[in-house]
């Protein structure tokens, strides 16, 4: 069999993984080339909302190929997937190219962040092609460095990501499988227009803001009551941490120099509703990522109700449901068949 030092080096490997949706936000980086945090922060993993990635290292390639839902990729997002590869190559000790073929199963141009489902798929799907046995810590740091978030999807259901002092110590670990809390994420499609700052530009910008240093200071403890409120299952207590991180967010993004304001007025149309439906009894919060996209999320039971009620609401042009999903997961692979992450830890 060949191994990952030879220089002919062909293997082959297909991942899985979800998207994720964080109740504390990551923004901004204590050392951005290493993509390490300024905070902690605390997600659930969304089950619906999935890309599938196969990697094939080629001795015949020239330079890594990117193919993204059967179309050849921009330049850009291929030089973003190229450098990452490097990374696994020195890790594997190998200079073999690869083609990447990667798929969103939800609609493209939704709006919807695929960066955390993309890097966590490849990073398990180019580790394991090229011989890597990785434990889950190892590929959770690993995908940290092609996005932040993506550290976040490798680990399954309710899933932090401490901040740590540095590459070692800076990975997610699952704090409850997904079947602890039947919770549901509507996804408010408000805009499906490309947002204009993403988030690797924004996360450069926080430290422009007179406001991020408080945030800052009281992370740790909405950490940990965010924490408590998933471990408890107690919704009013998350409820109203995940609201105050996302307000406190955007607040440093509005500060930020120059400023972004990814709101548009549908987003405030949706988080004004869902208030009002909270104050009515019904377990339901918003939070709001780099875009103008609301993801409600409820307790199971009103699952119906609210994305009823969200679809009456003019501004949103879709409604996406989703619930808590699991680990990144290898589908097939080549010169590593029967390597599983979930086993590596
Ligand atoms: C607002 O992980 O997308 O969604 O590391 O530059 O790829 P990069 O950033 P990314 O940032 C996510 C920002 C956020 C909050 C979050 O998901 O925690």
């Amino acid at each position: 069999m060949k191994t990952s030092n030879s220089p002919s080096f062909s293997g082959t490997a297909t991942a899985v993984a979800c998207s994720n949706i964080a109740f504390i936000k990551y923004w901004g980086n204590r050392d951005a080339a290493l993509r390490l945090p300024a905070n902690g922060s605390l997600s659930m993993n969304l089950d619906s909302l999935t890309t599938r990635t196969t990697v094939r290292f080629d001795p015949r390639l020239e330079a890594d190929v990117l193919i993204l839902n059967g179309e050849s990729a921009a330049e850009e997002a291929r030089r973003r997937v190229s450098d990452f590869l490097e990374i696994v190559r020195r890790m594997a000790g190998m200079p073999t190219k690869a083609r990447v073929e990667s798929e969103n199963n939800f609609p493209m141009g939704a709006g919807i962040a695929s960066s955390a489902s993309a890097f966590a798929a490849l990073s398990l799907a180019a580790s394991a092609a090229a011989g890597l046995l990785l434990d889950e810590a190892a590929l959770s740091r690993l995908a940290r460095r092609g996005s932040g978030s993506a550290c976040r999807s490798v680990p399954g259901g309710f899933v932090e990501w401490q901040a740590g002092q540095g590459d070692e110590d800076s990975y997610a670990r699952s704090i409850a499988p997904p079947e602890h809390w039947p919770l549901t994420d509507c996804v408010a499609i408000i805009s499906r227009a490309h947002k204009q700052t993403g988030s690797s530009a924004g996360h450069a910008l926080a430290d422009t803001s007179p406001l991020h240093p408080a945030r800052l200071r009281q992370a740790d403890e909405n950490l940990r009551r965010c924490r408590q409120a998933i471990l408890r299952r107690d919704f009013e207590a998350l409820a109203a941490v995940t609201e105050l991180d996302c307000h406190l967010m955007h607040a440093v993004m509005m500060t930020s120099s120059p400023p972004l304001l990814y709101w548009q007025p549908g987003t405030l149309a949706v988080m004004q509703a869902v208030r009002a439906w909270r104050k009515e009894g019904l377990p339901v919060l918003y939070t709001i990522d780099a875009g103008a996209n609301v993801h409600v999320i409820c307790e199971r039971a009103a699952e119906q109700q609210v994305a009823q009620r969200l679809r009456q609401i003019p501004q949103v042009r879709d409604v996406l449901v989703a619930h808590p999903g699991g680990a990144a997961r290898l589908e097939s692979a080549g010169e590593s068949s029967g390597y599983n992450v979930n086993s590596q830890t």
